[in-house]
């Protein structure tokens, strides 16, 4: 019998996503027929627009559609993108520079596998989106944490990201608005941090996916459009599934220098081949439709924004800084580690929110999972009735800690 271990090292290192894992467990609670609220979900809780849905309807009627198309996505969706990405960032880009993906996830990971040799060192942000980590490591990668708290509402410095740079340095992750804190960086912050970046070389690969899903007076800036010194060092990551609620059709896509995207379009024509055309020619209605439908969205997302952040801050030992972008919430649960609840004594955030699932029937994502333990993440893209419900449990839950 062979002692040859039979999954792979490089793919036994990846962990189970943390918040699918969250959402699973509140749903299968949810079936057996327990009133769970989940705030796990990084999605929108509405539906696609219809003249969407009827896009997709149509093409799939259509018997060029049942057959393969060019791997790195339709001309007429990357030329779309092209024209989509010059109107909302001001980023002049051609088709050739665009790969289709199967949504931002393949993005991320052709992305770091394109860019990444072995040992090469990544500058990220945390807290950061649980995905990231995993791609740079089957990449080969060397993640660097660059690591922000409330304090500072989640924004890393110069100093700080400069603190972190060595010599194999490659590339800097910049991600704003962020998935897991909301933060949004100003157009001074991502200035100064660009030209840092660009000064030394480094790469930026920024992920644009929450572009359109910004707050109050907070605004949205492209790093490769503000700037223009990055030159042909910057890849951006972005898709349909947020902006317009379409999670499940899963059409992302890849910008970047001509090089970069023929490499990641050879690896993704032996992964993957072409995205789904139907959902392809979803996303090209999409794109290039207006942007009504997520102006819709923000409004509601505004709204429950600000009903979330003060709910949260209403609770003795929980501490939200106010998101301005996404639709998450990041509150510190620190003061609450230790503490004794229900006859336990939980030592992590991620005890915490079992504890939670289990006495509040409320689901929420511990900081553990975005590399920051004593937070937790809460989605905020759930209706308005079951937020208030699902806040007021947990503030009822935790205010018995002592
Ligand atoms: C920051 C960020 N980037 C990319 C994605 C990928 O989205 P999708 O693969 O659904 O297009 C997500 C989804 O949660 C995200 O939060």
């Amino acid at each position: 019998m062979s002692t040859r271990p039979r999954i792979s090292a490089r793919i036994s290192a990846i962990s189970e996503s943390a918040t699918l894992a969250v959402d699973a467990k509140a749903k299968a609670m949810k079936a057996a027929g327990r009133p769970v609220i989940g705030f796990g979900a990084g999605e929108p809780d509405f539906p696609t627009p219809g003249y969407i849905v009827e896009a997709a309807v149509q093409a799939a009627r259509e018997p060029r559609f049942h057959k393969y198309t060019p791997a790195g996505g339709l001309p007429e969706l990357k030329q779309a993108i092209a024209a989509k990405t010059r109107r909302d960032s001001g980023y002049a880009v051609e088709a050739s520079q665009v790969l289709v993906t199967n949504g931002g996830k393949q993005a991320v990971y052709e992305a770091f596998a394109t860019l990444l040799d072995p040992g090469d060192e990544v500058l990220v942000v945390a807290p950061y989106w649980t995905t990231y980590p995993e791609a740079i490591k089957l990449a080969g990668g060397v993640q660097v944490d660059v690591v922000t708290d409330e304090t500072t509402g989640y924004l890393a410095t110069v100093e700080q990201l400069e603190a972190a740079r060595t010599e194999r340095t490659k590339v800097l992750l910049f991600v704003s608005p962020s998935n897991p804190t909301g933060a949004v960086y100003s157009r001074e912050q991502t200035v100064a941090i660009g030209r840092w970046a660009a000064e030394h070389g480094l790469w930026v690969v920024t992920d644009e996916i929450y572009e359109h899903l910004v707050y109050g007076g907070a605004e949205f800036t492209s790093i490769a459009t503000a700037v223009p010194e990055l030159g042909d060092r910057v890849v951006i990551l972005n898709g349909v599934a947020k902006t317009y609620a379409m999670t499940g059709w899963r059409v992302g896509w890849l910008i970047g220098p001509s090089d970069v995207v023929k490499a990641a379009t050879n690896l993704q024509s032996h992964a993957t081949s072409n995205v789904s055309n139907v959902a392809q020619m979803a996303a090209l209605a999409a794109v290039t439709g207006d942007l009504s439908a997520v102006a819709e969205m923000r409004t509601a997302f505004d709204r429950r924004r600000q009903t979330i952040v003060r709910m949260l801050n209403e609770i003795p030992g929980v501490l939200c800084p106010e998101p301005k972008g996404a639709f998450y919430a990041y509150p510190s649960v620190k003061e609450l580690i230790g503490k004794e609840l229900r006859g336990r004594r939980p030592q992590s955030s991620g005890e915490l929110a079992e504890l939670i699932l289990e006495e509040a029937e409320v689901a929420v994502v511990p900081g553990e999972a975005f590399g920051t333990p004593g937070y937790f993440r809460l989605s905020y893209a759930l209706g308005d009735d079951d937020l208030v419900e699902g806040v007021s449990r947990l503030g009822k839950l935790l205010a018995e800690a002592r």
